[in-house]
């Protein structure tokens, strides 16, 4: 596995433009299992977790062809009805073939997601919701086992906004005979983006991006074309990247709309912020001070951002707070940053960050793709040289990381690593 050698210091400036939204065209994907013919998706990013749910469809029986950032899906003429553990292990996104198997095929095994370095990954709001329409689900061998004789239509509460289990659900839904209404639904971009994807298919779906979906059951669903929306988490990184250096950069790519509270909380702590058509600038005149943060399922402070702001917030004046209400173990990175010279200290659900001057460069381990982020946001500004080992993770969501910092000036570069 490579590393990131970085030197410390460069202020990031010029503009850059993220990719594809991650979180939006893994599902996409997994919609198209449902498609009865070609489905073409456009601006897809080139990261591992595309390839690996590649693999996952591919394992399915399903055509792929990936270029330039245009994926072309065609449908198994045999298929075999199952993500296999191999995959689903590496990456737990691959549990949302679940609903779309069930619905289209009647049929599903899918490895039991494990958890993963940031918590539990629980999948029983996903299992329930596919129960109460009518699949008969179980779990043997590390495995769910699902079938259903056709889908029915329901009106069911989640008992908290979860995206996995919103999108399960509502993907399963475009296929049941009759209406399915999902109540505390998660509110995110990608679940709007994943619902304009099963409309174009000829799913009828009211509510999306709002806490109540209804949909109306189709008997097929056809393939569509379909480009994915910006990366609002990767755009929120490149906003911190230059933030932590004392930059000044446009990032492009994303709807402003996405980070609204994102943006705010950079405000506050000092950062001047534009939004406009052409994409988001970040500069920073003064010094960036500390500030209070709580990550709330969307529109509140994303969770996928909490690591990435943690390392900024190492580096401002005075003291922040930060609450993590969405993963029970998402402090990973507080220890690496620490070797960093950061003062951080957690206690459960809480971090208390206290600003120091400056950072100073050391061998560190991402453990985690957000993790990973933040220590190389971290190494940026940190005096002398950073090494980031185990970048398989970075890899995993982001795409041509090194390349877009160094297009900003950023001193940095991926080399075979000796560990
Ligand atoms: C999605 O994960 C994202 N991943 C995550 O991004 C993101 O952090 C998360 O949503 C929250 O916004 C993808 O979209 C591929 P959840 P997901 O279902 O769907 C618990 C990244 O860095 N839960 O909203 O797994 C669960 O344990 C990744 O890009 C249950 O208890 O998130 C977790 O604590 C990290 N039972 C919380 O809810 C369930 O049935 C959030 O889960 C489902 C979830």
């Amino acid at each position: 596995m490579d590393k990131y050698l970085i030197e410390g210091g460069p202020r990031l400036a010029g503009t850059v433009r993220a990719s594809g939204a991650k979180n939006s065209a893994l599902k996409l994907m997994a919609a198209a299992v449902m498609a009865e013919d070609a489905c073409l998706i456009h601006n897809v990013p080139d990261i591992m977790d595309v390839r690996i749910m590649m693999d996952v469809l591919a394992y399915i029986g399903m055509g792929v062809t990936f270029s330039g950032g245009d994926l072309e899906i065609t449908p198994a003429t045999a298929p075999r009805l199952e993500a296999p553990y191999h995959l689903v292990q590496k990456m737990r996104a691959a549990v949302e073939v679940l609903g779309p198997l069930i619905a289209r095929h009647g049929r599903a095994r899918v490895a039991m997601p494990g958890g993963c370095n940031i918590g539990a990954r629980q999948v029983d709001m996903h299992m329930k919701g596919l129960a109460l329409m009518g699949a008969r689900m179980g779990v043997s061998h590390g495995y769910i086992e699902a079938e259903a004789d056709g889908l029915s239509g329901t009106h069911l509460y989640l008992d908290f906004a979860s995206m996995g289990a919103t999108e399960n659900i509502m993907m399963a839904a475009v296929l049941a005979d009759g209406v399915t209404v999902v109540e505390n639904a998660a509110k995110e971009p990608e679940i709007a983006d994943l619902a304009a994807f099963l409309s174009g298919m000829g799913a009828r779906i009211e509510g999306a991006g709002t806490s109540t979906i209804e949909i109306e059951g189709s008997r097929t669903l056809s393939g569509v074309e379909h480009t994915v929306i910006g990366d609002r988490i990767e755009v929120g990184t490149l906003l911190l990247a230059a933030a932590i250096t004392r930059g000044e950069v446009l990032v492009e790519g994303a709807d402003p709309g996405h980070l609204e509270i994102f943006i705010e909380k950079m405000r506050e702590a000092g950062c001047e912020m534009r939004a406009d058509g052409r994409g988001i600038s970040v500069s920073v005149p003064r010094e960036v001070t500390g500030v209070e943060i709580s990550t709330l399922p969307y529109p509140g402070f994303p969770t996928d951002l909490q690591p990435q702001t943690l390392a900024v917030l190492a580096t401002a004046q005075g003291t922040s707070f930060i609450t993590e209400n969405i993963f029970d173990n998402r402090f990973m990175v507080v220890d690496e940053l620490n070797r960093l010279g950061a003062s951080i200290k957690t206690n459960d659900h809480h971090a208390i960050v206290r600003g120091v001057p400056r950072l100073s460069g050391a061998p560190v381990s991402a453990t985690d793709l957000r993790a990973g982020a933040a220590l190389v946001l971290a190494g940026l500004s940190a005096e002398g040289t950073t090494e980031v080992y185990d970048i398989g993770h970075i890899d995993r969501g982001y795409e041509r990381f090194e390349e877009k910092l160094a297009s900003l000036g950023a001193k940095i570069e991926r080399v075979p690593s000796e560990a």
